[in-house]
């Protein structure tokens, strides 16, 4: 969806959700973020995307289709529990996939370059040391521009990172140019504790 953000650039942004619920921890966070911002929601959930093969067999199911759609997009978010430290499953599967627009669809690989990637994570535990490096390399690979991510703690038990889930919030809110800085003071708050 065309959308101005808040300097007044076109941009266009889509969110690639994926979690072993699709209406969790992490949906609720997406949602609280974006939801004011009307970005479109791709939920790997509703895709048949099977694990890479290297006999590319699979060629038929909704990787290709998924791909050729979000390429219209300039920002690509993505939405993703923290799963024993790294991106969900649904994530992992899609991301490995990509391998094919290395191989058999490079004229779809070569339109990721430029793209930006921003990722909106969800943890219950331990802020997940290292997880963000994945995402920085798989962007240098492929020429894709990393935005950062926002890592947000859903569960109760360590005060100190319910106190910065709001930071974390902002920071999005800001790379994804639905708020300025000045806005920072009147956002709003996550609108309920997940
Ligand atoms: C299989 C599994 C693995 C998890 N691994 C981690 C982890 O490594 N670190 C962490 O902080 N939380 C971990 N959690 C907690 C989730 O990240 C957290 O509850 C998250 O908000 C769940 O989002 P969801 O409702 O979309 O699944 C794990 C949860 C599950 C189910």
């Amino acid at each position: 969806m065309d959308k101005k953000c808040v300097d007044g650039n076109l941009m266009t942004q889509v969110i690639i959700f994926g979690s072993s619920r699709s209406f969790g921890n992490t949906r609720k966070v997406v949602d609280d973020i974006l939801d004011s911002a009307g970005i479109e929601l791709f939920d790997l959930n509703n895709f048949d995307i099977s694990p890479f093969d290297y006999e590319h067999r699979n060629q038929s199911d909704d990787f290709i289709p998924l791909i050729e759609k979000l390429l219209a997009y300039d920002t690509w978010i993505v939405g993703t529990p923290v799963y024993w430290y790294n991106m969900s499953t649904q994530h992992k599967i899609f991301f490995d996939r990509f391998s094919d627009l290395l191989k058999i669809r490079k004229d779809l690989g070569r339109k990721l370059r430029g793209k930006k990637l921003f990722v909106i994570a969800s943890f219950g535990d331990s802020y997940p040391k290292g997880f963000e490096d994945t995402f920085e390399q798989i962007c240098e690979y492929l020429g894709m521009e990393y935005l950062g991510s926002s890592f947000v703690y859903s569960g109760t038990k360590h005060e100190k990172y319910l106190e910065q889930n709001q930071a974390e919030v902002n920071k999005a809110k800001l790379k994804l140019g639905i708020v300025n800085e000045s806005n920072f003071l009147t956002t709003s708050k996550l609108k309920s504790k997940i």
